[in-house]
C-alpha cells in the first residue's frame, strides 16, 4: 500500500473533544488559516470567509449561542481556546461545498502541526438570528452570508480512540 506523510495524516486525524486552555501559537494559527485559503472552491471563486476567534468574551458568546441552538448548557466547542468560523454567501449555490473544503483543509493542517480540531455544527442557525447577524457585523463581514460550520481548535487534552472500522463497500471500482 502506498504511504506518505499526507496519506498518514489523513488516516490519523481524529475529532478532538477536550482541549487544554493554553492558546495555540501565532505560527500554528497562521498555518491552519493559510491551508484553509488554499482549499478548492467552485470556479475558483474563493467564496468562503474564515474568522478565527481568540477573544475570550466573543468565544464565550459563541459557546452560549451554539449551546442555545442545541438546547444544552455544556460547551459545544469543548473548551477550545480558538474557534474558527466559516461563512459563505447565502446566494452561492456551491457555498456549502466550498466552505466544507475549507474546513477539511484546516482540520488536516491542524493535525499536521500537532493541533487538535473538531468540526462543530449549528453555525447556520446561530448566524441566522439577530444576535448572529450583529456578531457578523462586529467581525467586519459583509451582509448576505450564512454560517457553514466551525472548528474547535487547540492542543488536545485527550488521546482520541482509534477510528471505527471503515464500512464495507465504502468505495468501489468499476473497470
Ligand atoms: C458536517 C459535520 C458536522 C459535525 N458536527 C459535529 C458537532 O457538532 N460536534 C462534534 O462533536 N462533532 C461533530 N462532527 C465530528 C464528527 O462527529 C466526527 O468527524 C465523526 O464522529 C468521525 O470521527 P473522526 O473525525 O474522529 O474520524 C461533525 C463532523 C462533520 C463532518
Amino acid at each position: 500500500m502506498l504511504n506518505n506523510e499526507v496519506l498518514e495524516a489523513l488516516e490519523t486525524r481524529r475529532s478532538i473533544r477536550a482541549y487544554k486552555p493554553t492558546q495555540i501559537t501565532e505560527d500554528e494559527l497562521q498555518a491552519v488559516l493559510r491551508a484553509g485559503t488554499f482549499a478548492p472552491t467552485a470556479h475558483g471563486q474563493q467564496s468562503p470567509f474564515i474568522v478565527a476567534v481568540q477573544n475570550a468574551a466573543m468565544c464565550d458568546q459563541l459557546r452560549r449561542m451554539n449551546a442555545e441552538v442545541m438546547g444544552v448548557t455544556t460547551d459545544p466547542y469543548y473548551g477550545a481556546p480558538t474557534i474558527v468560523l466559516v461563512f459563505v454567501p447565502e446566494d452561492n449555490r456551491n457555498g456549502v461545498q466550498d466552505g466544507s473544503c475549507v474546513l477539511q483543509n484546516m482540520m488536516l493542517a491542524a493535525h499536521s502541526v500537532g493541533l487538535g480540531s473538531c468540526w462543530i455544527n449549528r453555525e447556520a442557525e446561530m448566524f441566522a438570528t439577530d444576535e448572529g447577524k450583529g456578531l457578523m457585523k462586529r467581525m467586519g463581514l459583509p451582509d448576505g452570508l450564512r454560517g457553514v460550520g466551525a472548528l474547535a481548535l487547540g492542543y488536545a487534552e485527550t488521546v482520541p480512540s482509534a477510528p471505527k472500522p471503515r464500512k464495507e463497500d465504502y468505495a468501489r471500482i468499476i473497470r
